[in-house]
């Protein structure tokens, strides 16, 4: 008897750990001296936003297709692990990843895999749209809120997909002889930036024009469509409230470059503004920071463009208080709300800060109070009173940007603070010690009391 596809055996790929392994509890803790100030330049690394949904795109391509820029991350590796598990070819040569999906083995994947990163869930998407049947297990919720996927899915049975949860599994599929995804109008009741990207992948391949109405503006869903059109795709509209996809029946091979990380940069001024000290910052792209550089500035930070693609950040004294509530793009990022609360701890005055797109964003408030900040939380709100200065503290990091606010109020402090919960950090940043070492701070990781590597690519 032949093999079904989904009892053939998974090839690996030499350069990505076997799909099926765990990953080991880290015990490693960073050590940062702080009050320190930094100098020099950094390097930023590509979008891990992007870079996850691009590698989901990938699937709708049956040839070749070579991403460059892409970050070495451990939410990367999750994703490549993902596609192998669905019998993908996956290649990874420094920064640049191949990927072929010529053959598509599976239709499912693998619950451990999508219940460790929520992003899994953008296969969904491109395996409907390629084999016409798609089973996801429901991602479930995160450290940051509920986190749904209704809008995903009302967009998909839009489009004429069959839907059904059961079990905690997505079982989505395609009726018809061609299995193709009708072309539909699609108004999202909030601009759901997963969801756009999710629909707009589907639409791809659809048959007939998909409008995506109130769709999310972020740069990285534009990134995602650029990726698709320089597959062949017909997208208009990206970065706009209404996009607008034409179906094709195919895409071809395609050679990409993923845009400069908005969050990562976004956490280095963040860095040189806490510390009080002149660093510059390339590749960015400013008009992706347009809120987080106007709200530094009127903290009194400058921001210096010093050519199209490079930021200089330069902060000489104490830094006054603002308010800021978080929006979807181009309003002020909730991925940038963490790091901006430490830094209005050390500002002069009281400031707001109002998180309007998850509910349950404000962990680091805690941990921030460990180390002297004085915030008080009512509701989706938190009042940041500024203190004079904050101390080192062992501290715990609760999510990937509440890690990168730890760090940077570390940097900040007086004496040393430990951070604890590192799988969080080496999920969205790519090398920082080693760049935060570059600019000349203190900080090292140290495992069972031995200083460990500072390299984030050899440890996922
Ligand atoms: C993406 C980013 C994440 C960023 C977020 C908002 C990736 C891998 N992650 O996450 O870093 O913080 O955008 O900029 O790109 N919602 C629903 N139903 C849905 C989908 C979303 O109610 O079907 C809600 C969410 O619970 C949340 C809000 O919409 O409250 C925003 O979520 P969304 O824009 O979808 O964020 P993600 O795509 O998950």
């Amino acid at each position: 008897m032949q093999p079904t596809p989904e009892d053939r055996p998974i090839t690996l790929s030499p350069s990505l750990p076997n799909p099926s392994s765990q990953p080991t509890p880290d015990k490693s803790v960073l050590q940062v001296w702080g009050n320190q100030p930094l100098s020099g330049h950094v390097t930023i690394s590509g979008a891990k936003n992007s870079a996850l949904v691009i590698m989901a795109g990938a699937i709708l391509c049956s040839q070749d297709c070579r991403i460059r820029n892409v970050p070495l991350l451990a939410d990367v590796n999750q994703m490549g692990n993902l596609l192998l598990a669905l019998g993908i070819k996956v290649d990874r040569q420094g920064n640049c990843l191949d990927i072929n999906a010529a053959h598509i083995a599976h239709s499912k994947a693998p619950y451990e895999l999508v219940s460790q990163m929520r992003a899994s869930f953008f296969v969904i998407g491109p395996l409907l749209a390629r084999l016409g049947v798609a089973r996801i297990p429901l991602p479930g919720g995160c450290a940051i809120g509920a986190r749904p996927v209704d809008l995903h899915v009302r967009g998909l049975q839009a489009m004429g997909a069959e839907v059904q949860i059961d079990h905690g599994m997505v079982y989505a599929s395609v009726r018809g002889q061609n299995k193709r995804l009708q072309g539909a109008r699609i108004y999202l009741d909030y601009p759901s930036v997963g969801a756009t990207e999710t629909l707009m992948m589907a639409a791809t391949l659809a048959d007939g024009e998909t409008t995506i109405e109130n769709a999310a503006q972020e740069p990285e869903v534009v990134d995602l469509a650029n990726f698709c059109r320089a597959m062949g795709a017909k997208i208009r509209g990206a970065g706009t409230k209404t996009i607008v996809i034409s179906g094709v029946p195919s895409l071809h091979s395609t050679d990409y470059s993923i845009i400069p990380d908005r969050v990562e940069a976004g956490t280095f001024l963040v860095a040189g503004a806490i510390t009080q000290s002149e660093i510059s910052l390339s590749p960015v792209v400013p008009d992706h920071l347009t809120a987080v550089i106007a709200k530094l500035r009127a903290m009194g930070v400058q921001i210096i463009p010093d050519a199209p693609n490079r930021l200089r950040v330069v902060a000489s004294e104490r830094l006054s208080a603002t308010d800021i509530k978080t929006l979807p793009y181009p309003g002020f990022p909730t991925d940038m709300q963490a790091q901006f609360m430490a830094l209005l701890t050390l500002s002069d005055g009281d400031s707001v800060i109002t998180e309007t797109v998850f509910e349950n964003r404000m962990r680091h408030v805690a941990e921030l109070s460990r180390m002297g900040a004085d915030i008080r939380v009512e509701g989706n709100h938190a009042i940041v009173r500024g203190v004079p200065f904050l101390s080192g503290a062992p501290v715990l990091a609760t999510d990937l940007r509440a890690s990168a606010a730890l760090v940077v109020a570390a940097l900040a402090a007086k004496g040393m603070t430990t951070i604890e919960g590192l799988h969080h950090l080496d999920r969205g940043y790519e090398n920082l010690e080693a760049k935060l070492r570059q600019l000349g701070a203190r900080i090292h990781r140290v495992t069972d009391g031995m200083e460990t590597t500072s390299d984030s690519a050899a440890r996922v």
